[in-house]
């Protein structure tokens, strides 16, 4: 899998629902990460953690950018960034922030990011972004950060990110058709460090 070729982008003007850090740029999917994001989709381990359809298709990717974070942002329900590389444009992966229903002022968050920009710490920092604009700026009293028993790799950021694990949920997130062993921790404002 290669990255697609990106530009820098600028944050002088940023467009509504723009999240920026030190390296990055978290910004609502374009039309144009359509191929990007269906080519971060093939990979193993994405598949194996996450809910995404399997096969992945390109039309997968198109419901993604243009029905789902369209929808989701226009009702508030679900928030879904790009996360970009400042220095380059490149996609390096996604965080999303869904409400939890029947659960006013609760939130969960969720992330992948492409292969090929693993282990720089992107994930954390972007997710600690999310994070604290839900915790702040939408007022969210609580987030949880869910994942499939063995996902260490989610777990570990996590926990740089500050959420306390809170335990093992039997049978409890569908994955495909099949419930799955489940982590939940959670993060509360109060949490945020610094
Ligand atoms: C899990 C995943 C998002 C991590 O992305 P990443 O960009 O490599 O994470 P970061 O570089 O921000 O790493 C943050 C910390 O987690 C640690 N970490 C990352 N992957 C790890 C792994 N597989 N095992 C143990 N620790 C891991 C890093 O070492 C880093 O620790 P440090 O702060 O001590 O250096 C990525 O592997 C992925 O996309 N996996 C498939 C999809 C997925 O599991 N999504 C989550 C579903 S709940």
């Amino acid at each position: 899998m290669t990255a697609l070729p990106g530009t820098p982008e600028s944050t002088e003007t940023p467009e509504p629902g723009t999240l920026c850090t030190e390296r990055l740029l978290l910004r609502p999917p374009r039309e144009s990460d359509v191929d990007a994001i269906h080519e971060a989709c093939q990979e193993a381990e994405i598949q194996r953690w996450t809910v995404v359809p399997v096969p992945y298709r390109r039309e997968d990717a198109e419901y993604f950018v243009k029905d789902l974070a369209v929808n989701g942002r226009r009702t508030g329900e679900n928030l879904v960034w790009c996360v970009i590389e400042r220095a380059t444009g490149a996609l390096v992966g996604t965080q999303g922030l869904v409400r939890c229903p029947g659960r006013p002022g609760a939130a969960e968050i969720g992330w992948w990011a492409t292969k090929e920009y693993r282990g720089r710490g992107y994930t954390a920092e972007a997710a600690r972004a999310v994070a604290r604009h839900g915790l702040t700026e939408l007022g969210l009293r609580r987030l949880e950060w869910v994942a499939y028993v063995g996902n260490e790799g989610s777990r570990a950021v996590a926990e740089r990110v500050g959420f306390r694990f809170e335990g093992t949920l039997r049978s409890f997130a569908e994955q495909r058709g099949e419930y799955r062993d489940t982590w939940i921790g959670g993060l509360l404002a109060t949490d945020l460090a610094g």
